[in-house]
Parts: C-alpha cells; sequence; structure tokens
C-alpha cells in the first residue's frame, strides 16, 4: 500500500517517543502494525478505549478483542483510556505514528477531537467510531460511526415511566454518565423529552461517572438531600446497581420503595431486573465487534460505507428479564 510505505518512511524518528506515550496510558498494549505493503492482507487496527469502567464496557471491549483476531484478518493493536481524553489522543497518536491502516474508537467524551482526527486525515489514516459519536463540523474527520441511538434510549426509559406513573406527581433523581459524553448528554435529553408536560420531574440530577461506585456515593447524596424520592433513571445499569447498595443501605426497598430505571441490560442488571430490584431496563447493545471488521475491511479496500450505522436495542420488563436470562450472552 502506497500510503503506509509513505507513512513508515516519515515516522520512523517519531514512533520511539509515541510508543512510550502510548505505553503510559496504564492497561495498554500495542504491537506492529502488520504489513500490508509485504503481500498480507492482515489490517493493523489500533483501537482506544475508553476505559473498564462497567459491565458494558468489558462486554464491548471482549467482543472487539474476540472479533478483531488474526485469524479475522486483523492485527490489533489496544490500549485502555482509563476515561482520560488525553490518553485517548496520546493513544491515537501513537497509533498514527506506527502507521496502523484503520483507527477505531469509542470517544469519551464528545468534543476535543478535531486536532488529532486531522492528524489522520493527514496520515491518510482512516477513522471509525464506535459506540459514542464525536461534535465536530466537519464530518469527513472519520468514515462512519457504529452505535447506539442514545437519545432514543433515554427516550425509551423516559416513555416507561411516563407510562406506568402518568397522572401521578413524581420525584425523579437522575444518575448522569460521565459529564461531556454523548450518552450521557443524549440519554439526558431524551428522557427529558418523553416526561415533558407531566407531572414527573426529575429533582436532581448528578454524575456517578458510569460506575458502581460513583452511582452508590452519588445515591446516597440524593437519600439525604430528598426525603421523597419516587424513582431512580441510572444512565447505566452500573449506577443502578450501585443505587440499589445506596437505597438497602438506607433500609428502603429498591425496586418498590423506590423504582428504578436503568439503560445497558447486562446480565447483573438484567439479574436486579429479575430480582425485582430494578423496574425496567433499555439495552444498550455492546457487540460492536463484527460491524467494526466490517467497515474496517471496507474502507481499507477503498468502498463507500455508511457514515451512520445504528445498532439495534431491546427493553425489558422484570418478566421479560426472567425470561431472557439464560441466553443473555453479556
Ligand atoms: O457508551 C456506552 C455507555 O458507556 C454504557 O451505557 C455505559 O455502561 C458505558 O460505560
Amino acid at each position: 500500500m502506497k500510503r503506509k510505505t509513505f507513512l513508515r518512511a516519515g515516522i520512523a524518528t517519531l514512533s520511539v517517543a509515541a510508543m512510550a506515550a502510548l505505553s503510559a496510558c496504564s492497561g495498554s498494549s500495542s504491537s506492529e502494525s502488520a504489513d500490508n505493503g509485504s503481500g498480507s492482507d492482515t489490517i493493523a487496527i489500533g483501537f482506544s478505549q475508553v476505559g473498564a469502567e462497567s459491565g458494558w464496557r468489558a462486554a464491548n471491549t471482549k467482543d472487539i478483542q474476540d472479533t478483531l483476531t488474526e485469524e479475522n484478518g486483523f492485527k490489533l493493536s489496544f490500549s485502555d483510556a482509563q476515561q482520560k481524553q488525553e490518553n485517548q489522543i496520546q493513544a491515537l497518536r501513537s497509533y498514527i505514528a506506527q502507521g496502523v491502516d484503520v483507527l477505531a474508537f469509542s470517544p469519551v467524551v464528545e468534543t476535543g477531537w478535531d486536532a488529532v482526527l486531522q492528524e489522520a486525515k493527514n496520515a491518510n489514516i482512516p477513522v471509525i467510531l464506535t459506540d459514542r459519536a464525536v461534535d465536530t463540523a466537519d464530518d469527513s474527520l472519520y468514515e462512519s460511526f457504529i452505535g447506539s441511538d442514545f437519545v432514543e434510549e433515554g427516550q425509551r426509559a423516559g416513555q416507561w415511566v411516563a407510562d406506568n406513573f402518568k397522572d401521578e406527581e413524581l420525584k425523579v433523581v437522575e444518575l448522569q454518565g460521565t459529564t461531556g459524553s454523548a450518552p450521557a448528554i443524549d440519554r439526558k435529553e431524551g428522557f427529558e423529552k418523553a416526561i415533558a408536560g407531566t407531572d414527573i420531574k426529575v429533582v436532581d440530577s448528578q454524575t456517578g461517572d458510569f460506575t458502581r461506585a460513583g452511582g452508590k456515593q452519588v445515591m446516597e447524596g440524593f437519600l439525604n438531600s430528598h426525603d421523597d424520592i419516587d424513582l431512580v433513571f441510572a444512565h447505566n445499569d452500573d449506577m443502578g446497581l450501585g443505587a440499589i447498595e445506596a437505597i438497602e443501605a438506607a433500609g428502603k426497598k429498591p425496586g418498590e420503595d423506590i423504582k428504578i430505571v436503568t439503560i445497558d441490560a447486562v446480565k447483573d442488571g438484567m439479574q436486579a431486573l429479575a430480582d425485582g430490584k430494578i423496574n425496567y431496563i433499555v439495552e444498550c447493545n455492546p457487540l460492536l465487534g463484527a460491524d467494526l471488521a466490517e467497515v474496517a475491511k471496507k474502507v481499507v479496500a477503498g468502498e463507500s460505507v455508511e457514515k451512520r450505522i445504528v445498532v439495534e436495542d431491546a427493553a425489558f420488563t422484570q418478566e421479560e428479564a426472567e425470561k431472557a436470562l439464560p441466553d443473555r450472552k453479556y
């Protein structure tokens, strides 16, 4: 491949510093990119993951690593950014310096990516966004986005609440995902849209950073400052599971005294739903590896790809969770 040959010559002096920068991101691993120029069809792909903040993220990472294998035609370099944008930017720069064929990442926050995306474009390395989108005025900076419609997820969660508690005055607290991230922004927007015009009010809303510990801590604060919470809307299962711990520690029954609605539908969340501690879960499908592999193969082959590939999500009541649990993949 001409692009790669040109790039390798150009980046030889950069790679040591860039590799050092990448290994500074804890949990990261890297490997030499495959040499397509020598006749191999292997695609060298650099993937920068958000972190390991949730059960959803663990399932997403496993699926990507299980799919982008050598047998499937990939040489995957994977790094974990520990929920820090600067780590992701470092990792992307290192992959650019290595001259990978494709870059893929799930951006921790929506904004602040234009400079590094422009660097990838200048190096002729196509970028695929998975799971989370970026906020940019120039959509030529990436080839494709593969993931869920987060606004719709929030809207489905809110619609369930509106349908089940219509005509009731309901006090809701919201556990938001990572501040500035696409799912936190969009799920909030969707939920608010669905409950607009009802007597269901969000009385407090704070970030729990998509983690179980964060959800527990923020919920403890909510329980201290509000004695009449009716429902928790958690932007993911893990924060909802943390909220359950806080509610039980406060001597109340999650799912009964305080209702809980979450997003993700990972196994732990589905178990809590089947156990009656969560009331409703909107799914966010983490199995994006197959779509990523297909899109990566197409962009490397110079074929056109869809700009936005939205994966399908289900939603579960308590009864539906009980039925779905035995076959749940993640
Ligand atoms: O971007 C997807 C979200 O990120 C998931 O809903 C959440 O669990 C994860 O951390």
